[in-house]
C-alpha cells in the first residue's frame, strides 16, 4: 500500500506504470460501505486509488464541519490488507483548494434545488470542487460513488458531462446493518439504542415502496413521518418522490418509472439520509 500527500508524486507514480486506475473519494472514517467500493473498484482496475479528504466547502455547518469523524490510523490501517496496488491520497488543503478555501459556483439545473441542495446550502458546489479537484489530480479511468448518496452521483455525472472529464462513474449499492441501517461515517456518532432506533428509517422506506400505489405523495408523507417520529428522538427534515432524471420531487406518481423516494432524518442531533427505488 501506498500513501501520497501530492498529485505530482501520485501522478509520476501511475504514469510510470501506465495502468488503469480506479478513484473513490471519501472523506474518511471508513466503513464496510466504502470498502465495498474499494473492492468493486479493484475488480476492473489495476490500481485503486481512494482519496481521504474532509472538505470544508461541503458542510454549510461549521460544527458538524468540526465534529466529522475522523480516524486515519485505522482507515490505514482498514486499507492495507486488500493490496500493495491501493494508493491513499490525503491531500492537503492546498492540493485542493491552490488559491484559498472556496467553492466554485456551478449550475445544475434542478439537480442542486431540492433535498441535499435544498436542506444544505452550498453544498454540492462543494462537493463539485473538491471532485473535479481530485479528477484533476488523479485522473482516474473509472470513479466509484454509492447509491446512499444518489443526488450527489447525479451532480457528479452532471458535473463530467460539462467538463467533459474523461471518467467513467459507477453506481454501487448501498450497503446496509443487518438491521437495515445504511452504513454512514456519521453512524459512529449514535449510540446503541439510536442505531436500533434509526433502522426504523429503511423499514419505512420499504413499507412505502410497497404501499406507494395506494396514495397520493402526501399521505405517503404523512405515513412516513408519523412512523419515524413515533420516537421522539427522530425527526423527519424531508421526505420527497422525485424522478431519478431531474430530481424534481412530485406530488402524484403517475407511472413507477425511475422514482425514488429521498428522505433526511435527525437521530438525536446527527442528520442521517437514505433512499429506496420504487422499481
Ligand atoms: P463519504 O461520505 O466518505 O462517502 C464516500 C463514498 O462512499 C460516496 O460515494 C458514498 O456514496 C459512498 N458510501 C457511503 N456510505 C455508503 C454505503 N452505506 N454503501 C455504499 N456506499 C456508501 O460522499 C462523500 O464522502 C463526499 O461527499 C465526497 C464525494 C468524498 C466529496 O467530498
Amino acid at each position: 500500500m501506498l500513501v501520497f500527500k501530492t498529485s505530482l508524486k501520485l501522478k509520476k507514480f501511475l504514469n510510470s506504470k501506465g495502468v488503469s486506475v480506479g478513484l473513490i473519494p471519501t472523506m474518511g472514517a471508513l466503513h464496510t460501505g466504502h470498502l465495498s467500493l474499494v473492492e468493486r473498484a479493484f475488480e476492473e482496475n489495476d490500481y485503486v486509488v481512494i482519496s481521504i479528504y474532509i472538505n470544508p466547502t461541503q458542510f454549510n455547518n461549521l460544527s458538524d464541519f468540526k465534529n466529522y469523524p475522523q480516524n486515519q490510523k485505522k482507515d490505514i490501517s482498514l486499507l492495507k490488507p486488500f493490496s500493495k496496488k491501493i494508493i491513499v491520497y490525503i491531500p492537503e488543503n492546498k492540493e485542493i483548494y491552490p488559491d484559498g478555501i472556496k467553492s466554485n459556483s456551478y449550475d445544475f439545473g434542478s439537480l442542486d434545488q431540492h433535498m441535499e441542495g435544498k436542506f444544505r446550502d452550498n453544498h454540492f458546489n462543494g462537493v463539485a470542487t473538491v471532485v473535479e479537484a481530485l479528477f484533476k489530480n488523479t485522473t482516474p479511468n473509472k470513479a466509484y460513488f454509492g447509491e446512499k448518496d444518489f443526488q450527489q452521483f447525479k451532480i457528479i455525472k452532471s458535473l463530467v458531462e460539462q467538463k467533459r472529464i474523461n471518467t467513467k462513474l459507477i453506481l454501487c449499492p448501498i450497503v446496509r446493518e443487518k438491521n437495515g441501517l445504511a452504513l454512514s461515517s456519521r453512524n459512529k456518532h449514535l449510540n446503541s439504542s439510536q442505531k436500533k432506533l434509526a433502522s426504523s428509517i429503511h423499514f419505512t422506506l420499504k413499507k412505502i415502496k410497497r404501499i406507494y400505489d395506494q396514495y397520493d405523495v402526501n399521505e405517503l408523507e404523512k405515513i412516513f413521518i408519523d412512523k419515524i417520529e413515533d420516537s421522539k428522538q427522530l425527526k423527519v427534515e424531508y421526505f420527497c418522490i422525485a424522478s431519478e432524471n431531474d430530481l424534481i420531487p412530485i406530488k402524484n406518481i403517475v407511472n413507477n418509472k425511475n422514482f425514488r423516494v429521498f428522505v433526511a432524518v435527525y437521530v438525536g442531533q446527527t442528520r442521517l439520509i437514505d433512499n429506496i427505488k420504487l422499481y
